[in-house]
């Protein structure tokens, strides 16, 4: 999998990205290997640019992005990663919203999307740490699930 932290602060060694390491140990005690581990400016094209690396070059499973989902005029990690998906799977933003606005009603502002580029899934969470591992605690079960799917080597939908 890989892990995208979204920041121009992050990006220019102005801000320590704890939301990227906030990822990157909830995910490993899920038996996840972090293949790649970037922080990339808030510009569209260069979130683009690094999405269809991960998952056309190094044909990762999961790309989990963190920053850029806001109102900010330079928040655009939503418009980069629909660009970049041939498909949306918007239930699981849906299910980090519901779960989110049950802890707070700004998380109504995330914009958050989640799609799939061929058999990669990309899915956008919020910037803040907090923020981070409220929504993967919440999704990271049903996320593995999708994922065997999507690789095939799951038809059945063991329903929990
Ligand atoms: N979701 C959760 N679970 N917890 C939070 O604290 N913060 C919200 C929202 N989603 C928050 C959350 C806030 S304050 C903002 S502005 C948006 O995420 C967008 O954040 P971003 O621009 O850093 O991506």
């Amino acid at each position: 999998m890989g892990i995208v932290t979204v920041s121009d602060k992050g990006y220019a060694g102005e801000r320590v990205d704890k939301s990227g390491e906030v990822i990157e140990g909830l995910v490993k005690d899920k038996g996840y290997a972090v293949a790649r581990k970037v922080i990339v400016p808030d510009e569209e094209d260069i979130i683009l640019k690094e999405l269809i690396f991960m998952a056309d070059h190094l044909s990762l499973d999961l790309i989990l992005t963190t920053g850029g989902t806001g109102f900010s005029l330079r928040d655009v990690t939503p418009e980069a990663t629909i660009k970049a998906c041939n498909r949306m799977a918007s239930g699981i933003s849906e299910a980090i919203r519901f779960h989110s606005l049950q802890i707070t009603p700004r998380a109504m502002l995330s914009r958050g999307v989640s799609g799939i580029r061929n058999q990669t899934l990309i899915i956008n969470l919020p910037g803040s740490p907090k923020a981070v591992k409220e929504s993967l605690d919440y999704i990271l079960e049903s996320v593995h699930h999708g994922l065997e799917v999507l690789l095939g080597e799951s038809t059945e939908c063991a329903r929990k």
